[in-house]
C-alpha cells in the first residue's frame, strides 16, 4: 500500500480506519516531538538539511531527497508489503500459516523483544546528541543526521506494534521508551552499550560499522518471525538501517585513506610523528575496532541460551536468512561450540543447534563484519603499507555467555588477569588514545571541506557533489 503523506501520521497501514489506534498514536506523537527537542541533536533544529524520507516500500522508490528541519521530518509508519500466504519459516510450527496478531501465551516474550529493539532506536540518537558541534564535514555532518532521524523513525516502527498489538500494556511501554535516557542514572536504557555517550566521530563510525550491524543481525531474526507485522516492519527497517552501516563502512575508509596519504608523505609509521600531524596511526584505529567489535559479541547474548531455543522453537524469533539453512526445525540436531574449560585452556561442547542460536547468529555478524575489514585492508596493501586490521576473537573481553570474565588476547588467547591488565592498553584505547582522538574534534562547516584526520568521500549523496551544502547552518 502506497504511503499516506496527507494525514498527520503518514503510514502505509491504513491508519485513518482505526480511529481509536490513530487517536492513540497521535497523542504520542508530541510527546515524542518534544524528546526530539529535549534530547535530539543539540544545535541544527533550526537549519536546512537534505534528508531523504521514505516516499513507497518498495525497492525502487522508497527514498525522496530535500532540505527539511529535522523536526519537521515526517517520522513515520511503514511496513513492508504483505506476503500472500506466507507460512512460518521455523521451529516446531514451520509450514503452518503466520499470525496477524499475538497469541496470547507469547504476548509477554514477543513485547519484551519490541520494547528492546526499539529502546535502542533513541538511545543511540541521545547517545550522538553532541557530535554536530565536532562534525569533520557538512557531508558527515547530514549523514549524522540522516541516521538520527530514521533510529527515530525505527522507534515509531516499535511503537507502532506496541500501540496496535499489546492494548494498555503496549502504549505504557511506548511511553517509557521516552523516559528511559541513554547515560540515566535512575532511568537507564536497556543495553549496556547504548548508555555511554558517543563524543567523537571515530567511536560514530564504529558505532554505525559494528552496533548498527548488530541492529541489521537482530532485524534479520525478527524479519523471520511468525508475528507477521513485527516481520514486515522489520524487513523496512533493514533498508534503512543498510544506510548506517554505509555511513560507518565509508567513514573508516575515509579515515584509513587519509592516514595512508599522510604515511606515504611522511615515510614513516611511527604513531607519534603521525598524531603530530593529526592524523589517526593504524594501531589506534585497531584498538578501536577491538572495543566497538567486543562490545557488540556481547549483544547477542549468550553462546547457550535456553531463552534462545524458546523463541526459535515458537517461531517468534529466527536466524538471518533462515532460507539459507537447510534444516529448519531443528529438533534433535546438536552442534560443537568452544568454551573455557577449566584448566585454563579450550573444550568442545557438544550443544543442541536450538540452544546455539545466538552462536549462529552472533557467527553470521562477524561473517558480514569481514567484509569491510577485507575491503580497507586492501586499500593499505594497494598503498604499500604493511599493516593489516583483525577483528579480534568472539572470545575477548567478553560479559555474556561461555567466556565471560575469561581474559584473553585480541586472538583469543587465554592470559591471566594481570598480564591483561598490564597489556590493556596495547588491546584497548587507552585514556591517551581517546585524548588525543578527542583533541582532533574540530567543527569543519565550510562546504566540501573536510577535516584534516578525513579523506573526502568519493561521491556525494544522490548524485549531488561532494561540495554540496548539505546542512544550511541557521
Ligand atoms: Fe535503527
Ligand atoms: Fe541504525
Amino acid at each position: 500500500m502506497a504511503i499516506n503523506y496527507q494525514e498527520r501520521i503518514p503510514n502505509n497501514v491504513d491508519l485513518g480506519n482505526d480511529r481509536r489506534l490513530q487517536r492513540a498514536l497521535e497523542h504520542w506523537q508530541p510527546r515524542f516531538l518534544d524528546w526530539w527537542q529535549e534530547l535530539g541533536p543539540e544545535g541544527f533544529q533550526t537549519s536546512d538539511v537534505y534528508l531523504r524520507t521514505a516516499t513507497s516500500v518498495d525497492a525502487k522508490g522508497w527514498a525522496t531527497f530535500g532540505a527539511v528541519k529535522m523536526p519537521d521530518y515526517r517520522w513515520g509508519i511503514f511496513l513492508a508489503d504483505q506476503e500472500k500466504d506466507r507460512t512460518i519459516g521455523f521451529g516446531d510450527d514451520f509450514g503452518k500459516p503466520v499470525w496477524q496478531q499475538v497469541p496470547g501465551e507469547y504476548r509477554s516474550i514477543l513485547r519484551r523483544l519490541i520494547v528492546t529493539q526499539g529502546d535502542t532506536e533513541p538511545a543511540s540518537v541521545e547517545q550522538q546528541r553532541l557530535l554536530g558541534q565536532t562534525c569533520p564535514s557538512l557531508f558527515d555532518l547530514r549523514n549524522l543526521f540522516q541516521v538520527n532521524v530514521e533510529e527515530g523513525r525505527h522507534l515509531w516502527a516499535m511503537v507502532y506494534l506496541l500501540h496496535a498489538y499489546f492494548g494498555r500494556d503496549g502504549r505504557e511501554e511506548a511511553e517509557d521508551l521516552l523516559m528511559r535516557h541513554s547515560g540515566s542514572e535512575d532511568n537507564p536504557r536497556i543495553l549496556g552499550t547504548f548508555n555511554e555517550p558517543i563524543s567523537e566521530w571515530l567511536s560514530f563510525f564504529m558505532f554505525t560499522y559494528f552496533t548498527d550491524r548488530d541492529g541489521k543481525y537482530q532485524l534479520k531474526c525478527l524479519a523471520e518471525s511468525s508475528f507477521d507485522p513485527l516481520a514486515r516492519t522489520c524487513q523496512f527497517m533493514l533498508t534503512e538501517e543498510a544506510h548506517h552501516m554505509y555511513v560507518g563502512e565509508t567513514g573508516i575508509s575515509r579515515i584509513i585513506r587519509r592516514t595512508l596519504e599522510i604515511m606515504n608523505e611522511l615515510k614513516t609509521d611511527d604513531p607519534a610523528v603521525l598524531r603530530k600531524a593529526g592524523v589517526i596511526d593504524l594501531p589506534t584505529l585497531q584498538r578501536f575496532v577491538n572495543f566497538w567489535f567486543s562490545s557488540c559479541m556481547d549483544l547477542f547474548g549468550a553462546e547457550i541460551s535456553s531463552n534462545a531455543a524458546i523463541t526459535f522453537a515458537n517461531g517468534i524469533k529466527g536466524r538471518p536468512d533462515e532460507r539459507g539453512y537447510e534444516d529448519h526445525i531443528a529438533h534433535d540436531t546438536v552442534m560443537n561450540i568452544e568454551v573455557p574449560d577449566e584448566k585454563g585452556g579450550v573444550r568442545i561442547e557438544e550443544v543442541a543447534v536450538r540452544s546455539a542460536i545466538n552462536d549462529q547468529v552472533r557467527n553470521a555478524y562477524i561473517k558480514d563484519c569481514m567484509v569491510g575489514v577485507t575491503r580497507w585492508n586492501r586499500m593499505i596493501k594497494k598503498s604499500g603499507i604493511d599493516f593489516v586490521i583483525e577483528l579480534p576473537s568472539s572470545r575477548f573481553r567478553r560479559n555474556i555467555g561461555a567466556w565471560a570474565g575469561v581474559p584473553t588476547t585480541p586472538n583469543g588467547e587465554i592470559i591471566s588477569e594481570a598480564e591483561f591488565n598490564r597489556r590493556h592498553d596495547e588491546f584497548l584505547p587507552s585514556e591517551s588514545d581517546r585524548v588525543y582522538i578527542h583533541s582532533l574534534m574540530q567543527q569543519v562547516t565550510e562546504p566540501g571541506k573536510m577535516a584534516g584526520w578525513i579523506a573526502a568521500p568519493d561521491r556525494g549523496i544522490n548524485n549531488l557533489p561532494v561540495e554540496y551544502e548539505y546542512v544550511h547552518l541557521q
